[in-house]
């Protein structure tokens, strides 16, 4: 095996959602529609991109329509192709066709390290990739090839690194590293989210992670961690201490979709660049601001 090769990665999806609830009482947040297609797609498309051929999910009960959406339709298929819907049939097919994915239940929402550690079988044999879709990441290439060459030039595993402004840095977890080169930082320590007088830096880790599989035995073997849930951020200080852990500071944009503000934001500003819907969100400001047509 070459260790040099990512070629799986991991979506952790099994997560309540309770920022936004009620939608997600009963829909799954990867559901939502960011634009015209739900926004797991992006992150699955992301990881295709970025030469990942086996998507593995960590999913709980809550989320079959994720496995529905990226299955087959025969039902669907069958109407489509019968009124002559040749076009929406083929774009239908190819989402069924996109990628071999595999499922695997969270039985309980233990946290983000617990719902890693529940891709230990498929995973455990070499460097994976992580993906939290509901950071949705626009970029070229894409944020997890960005991380992967990292990790081929480098060795070691590789997170995602974003500089927030201060008013933010309390939101995540946030890094006390060394600058190598540019946008490249060797990982000392971090600290799930802080005060802004206590964070060792406005570096941010975001939803994109390129892992060793040491972090399987780190996470078994880890308590609870803040909120009673077994954290990702623990499991990783425990790595880089043993291991060389990498952050790079990502080249694209960002949409947190995992908040109803960020979800509506990320909406608008996509609406905008497609040139279909521009002037739909246009005609609504300029209604709301009372403009004179
Ligand atoms: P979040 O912190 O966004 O948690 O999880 P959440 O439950 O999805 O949403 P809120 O905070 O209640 O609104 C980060 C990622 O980890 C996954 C989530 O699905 C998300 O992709 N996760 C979290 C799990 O898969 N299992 C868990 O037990 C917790």
């Amino acid at each position: 095996m070459d260790a040099m090769v990512v070629k799986k990665c991991l979506f952790p999806v099994a997560g309540l959602g309770t920022r936004f609830l009620p939608v997600t009482k009963e829909i799954a947040k990867e559901m939502l529609p960011l634009v015209n297609r739900p926004i797991i797609s992006y992150g699955v498309e992301e990881a295709l991109n970025s030469g990942c051929s086996d998507i593995i999910m960590i999913t709980g009960r809550a989320k079959r329509s994720i496995e529905n959406y990226f299955d087959r339709s025969f039902e669907l298929e069958h109407l489509l192709k019968s009124r002559g819907k040749e076009a929406l049939y083929e774009k239908m097919l190819a989402i069924s066709n996109m990628a071999e994915i595999l499922y695997v239940r969270q039985r309980e929402p233990l946290g983000l390290g617990h719902a890693v550690l529940c891709g230990e079988p498929f995973c455990r044999d070499g460097y994976f990739g992580v993906i939290l879709p509901d950071d949705v990441f626009i970029g070229e290439p894409p944020v997890m090839a960005q991380l992967i060459d990292v990790h081929n030039r480098l060795g070691g595993s590789v997170i995602a690194l974003e500089h927030v402004a201060p008013e933010d840095v309390s939101r995540y977890g946030i890094v006390r590293s060394e600058v190598l080169s540019d946008g490249i930082h060797r990982i000392l320590d971090m600290v799930e989210k802080p005060p802004i007088e206590d964070a060792p830096s406005r570096y941010a880790i975001m939803g994109r992670y390129v892992l060793s599989p040491s972090i399987f035995s780190i996470l078994a073997e880890q308590g609870a961690g803040a909120g009673g849930e077994i954290q990702l951020t623990d499991a990783l200080r425990t790595l880089a201490k043993r291991e060389p852990v990498w952050g790079l500071v990502y080249q694209g944009r960002r949409f947190d979709c995992g908040t109803q503000k960020g979800w509506l934001a990320a909406n608008v500003q996509l609406a905008l660049e497609d040139p279909e819907l521009r002037s739909v969100v246009l005609d609504v400001i300029s209604v709301a601001n009372g403009d004179n047509p």
